[in-house]
């Protein structure tokens, strides 16, 4: 699945840039408290109305301090998938549980520094594995392929049964690095500045779609 990332459109016409990546699956949208990183980009009512004329479901990344008291409110405005950081969340089994009694699934999201082994216990309550490409808080930086091994380790464990997750990727995705995240086991690719950065967006997702699918095989 493609997820073309929000932070990189014209935040002055909403609406428009939503409806010029209607051939994608998810709309990635990135929430940011100037706490848990250090830049500030959109709250809920922002999202609803985002929800309210998105063609395509959203998948909300919350990078946010204290998600439990605000998680639950992007699942109750309709949001396909919620996700939450790790790094910001002491009980995430709850913020899953609660998530998933609002109608979305739940994700968990780990920063390039943040070892998977620490949430596979938790992660059996997950549904969606955000696995972080570049440090979080702006688009347009550079894909760090040292975190690649956690996705292949995530793959492994859905591959034996021990995971049912979807393993997104997100930072730095194009058509220089799709490919290696893709045979690394990722399904879900967030691509920001690669969607809204091309002159034809439906192009960019359509040619990224094909490059995934081919590495996948
Ligand atoms: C970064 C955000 C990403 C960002 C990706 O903190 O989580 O979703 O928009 O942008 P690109 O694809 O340009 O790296
Ligand atoms: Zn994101």
């Amino acid at each position: 699945m493609i997820a073309p990332s929000l932070l990189s459109a014209d935040f002055a016409r909403l609406a428009d840039e939503v409806q010029r990546v209607a051939t994608a699956d998810w709309l990635h949208v990135d929430v940011m408290d100037a706490h848990f990183v250090p830049n500030l980009t959109l709250g809920l009512p922002v999202v609803q109305a985002i929800q309210a004329v998105s063609p395509i479901p959203l998948d909300c990344h919350l990078m946010i301090e204290d998600p439990e008291r605000w998680a639950p409110g992007y699942a109750e405005a309709g949001a396909r998938n919620v996700t939450v950081h790790a790094e910001a969340c002491p009980d995430p089994r709850a913020v899953a549980r609660d998530l998933q009694a609002a109608g979305a699934l739940a994700g968990l999201a780990i920063k390039p520094g943040t070892p998977l082994d620490a949430y596979l216990d938790v992660l059996t309550d997950f549904d969606t594995l955000l696995v972080m490409t570049v440090e979080p808080g702006f688009g347009g930086q550079s894909f760090m392929p040292e975190v690649l091994p956690k996705v292949r380790e995530a793959r492994r464990l859905v591959a034996t049964g021990h995971l049912q997750l979807f393993l997104e990727v997100d930072g730095g995705i194009n058509a220089d690095t799709i490919a290696e995240a893709a045979e690394a086991g990722a399904d879900v690719f967030v691509a920001g500045s690669a969607v809204y950065g091309a002159a034809d967006p439906a192009a960019a997702i359509a040619g990224l779609r094909a490059q995934a699918a081919a590495a996948r095989g």
